[in-house]
């Protein structure tokens, strides 16, 4: 499964990137909005950091505007995947940009038949999203395995990026449902890497080493020096 960061804050993104996990970002006019920066600028900076996919979304909701906008967008980057919106006019200009061989990711999608839309109109991503599902009293789980189910029965090669993820247990039940992708806040990613067992047991090893007496560089060198004659 690829991680994505979901976010605009080129700190987070910068240091989430300098950990080698990162695949792609994806960013909505909310998080742009957030930082306060200039949306064009903010997507290159973005881009040159990842290095890999980063969605820019469509503000404008008519056919013709999303299309205005997107052929704008993707001239700024390379890496730029443009976002729309699961309306009428978002599948219709995912369709339209496809045929292009631009890279779409269809955001706010709900259920199983908006991502068959999505997937009918040659998108690259589908982005349902699950915090937003269970805020709602419903297990937002459940859709990512449903979209997986269905794209494998009809071979469509939309990939499933799960997204509005809260928190690691959302990592743990997607990965396992088969998305391709999941987008999360750096603090979700920064909470996988905790363990109390890897904490706990790293602290053994660093007490019992203290035993030793001297540094695992020392005892390495002086090894390599003695074999070099
Ligand atoms: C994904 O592309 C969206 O930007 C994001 O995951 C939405 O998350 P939220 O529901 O926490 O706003």
């Amino acid at each position: 499964m690829q991680i994505f960061i979901d976010t605009a804050n080129l700190d987070e993104i910068r240091e989430a990137h300098s950990w080698g996990i990162i695949d792609g970002c994806t960013t909505n006019p909310s998080l742009i909005a957030r930082e306060g920066r200039d949306f064009a600028e903010t997507i290159h900076e973005i881009c040159e950091i990842v290095q890999g996919p980063v969605s820019a979304e469509v503000v404008a909701q008519d056919h013709e505007g999303m299309m205005r906008e997107a052929r704008l967008l993707r001239q700024i980057h390379e890496h730029v995947v443009i976002k729309v919106p699961l309306t009428t006019a978002g599948i219709q200009t995912c369709k339209a940009l496809s045929t292009e061989g631009t890279r779409v990711n269809v955001t706010l999608c709900f259920s199983v038949n908006q991502a068959l839309l999505a997937a009918k109109a040659g998108a690259t991503y589908i982005s349902p999203f699950i915090g937003r599902i269970d805020d709602t009293g419903h297990d937002g789980t459940e859709l990512i395995a449903d979209i997986v189910q269905v794209y494998e029965n009809y071979f469509f090669d939309t990939k499933v990026l799960a997204a509005s993820i809260r928190h690691t247990k959302h990592v743990f039940d997607v990965s396992r449902m088969g998305a391709h992708v999941s987008t999360m806040p750096f603090k979700v990613i920064k909470a996988m890497f905790g363990h109390p067992l890897t904490d706990k047991g790293n602290a053994g090893f660093m007490a019992d080493w203290a035993k030793v007496g001297e540094g695992v560089e020392e005892t390495a060198q002086r090894f390599l020096d003695r074999r070099k004659g």
